[in-house]
């Protein structure tokens, strides 16, 4: 049998936190360090404001850190935006790119976020690429047609399955307290696998595929049950560590 990639809780913080929150950091910071964090890896996605200080903080630690989008440079003339590598200075090893918030407030396409993707292997880090329908699409019965374009042209060759990680967001279930049935998610991501191993041949079985999209403490249990399901990329409930920790301990 497959050995089952090691799973993965990321929490992603969007655009919330100032220097207060860095608290929350040391908290999880501290639990994983008193109670081991099971089975799963943890990463933290806080706003990059904090990312330098966050990486003090957890400097020794099993929690690894992420930024929330790059720019595909390395540097140059691209006022306010922010390299791979500059995310990668800061101390972080993963980066959220095509997020469902980016895809459609800043108009990222599949080919910018396939150079972002890209841009994150360049520079060392992991990138977390999100795809994901909108309620439209699903209703239209497009969800796996939708998905299977993304996936196809935000992936860049050049990945493994070690430096890159798929997390399946449905727009709709984003903020919204819904979250699609559990059969539909495990359709998803059985074909999400299905596909990677086409892009990314023999590598599918160890590719992390999470889920994201209102995962609460409450919810995560049957969620994170769900085959193929390998981890979680959490945004509310990662604001507090003692939710984010909850649902991280789904894999004791
Ligand atoms: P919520 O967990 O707040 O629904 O957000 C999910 C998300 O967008 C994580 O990237």
């Amino acid at each position: 049998m497959t050995q089952r990639p090691r799973p993965l809780v990321a929490g992603n913080w969007k655009m919330n936190g100032l220097r207060d929150s860095l608290g929350e950091v040391s908290s999880i910071c501290a639990a994983v360090a008193r109670d081991g964090a099971g089975t799963a890896e943890i990463v933290i996605c806080p706003p990059a404001t904090l990312l330098m200080a966050a990486a003090a903080i957890s400097e020794g630690s099993p929690v690894a850190l992420g930024g929330q989008d790059c720019h595909n440079e390395p540097s140059g003339p691209y006022t306010g935006d922010i390299s791979a590598e500059m995310l990668r200075d800061a101390g972080a090893a993963y980066v959220i790119v095509g997020h469902s918030e980016r895809r459609s407030g800043y108009n990222e396409g599949n080919a910018s976020v396939h150079e972002k993707a890209a841009a994150a292997f360049r520079a060392g880090l992991t990138a977390i690429v999100c795809v994901g329908e909108t309620k439209a699409e699903r209703e239209a019965g497009d969800a796996l047609t939708v998905v299977g374009s993304q996936l196809a042209g935000s992936i860049p060759k050049i990945s493994s399955a070690e430096s890159i990680v798929i997390a399946y967001e449905p727009v709709w279930a984003i903020g919204s307290g819904l979250t699609p049935a559990p059969q539909d998610i495990a359709d998803m991501h059985g074909f999400i696998r299905g596909r990677a191993n086409q892009h990314l041949p023999g590598q599918g079985a160890q590719l992390r595929i999470l889920y994201g999209g209102s995962v609460k403490p409450t919810n995560a249990a049957q969620l994170l049950g769900i085959k193929d399901v390998d981890g979680a990329l959490v945004g509310g409930a990662s604001l507090s560590s003692a939710e984010f920790m909850a649902i991280a301990r789904i894999y004791r």
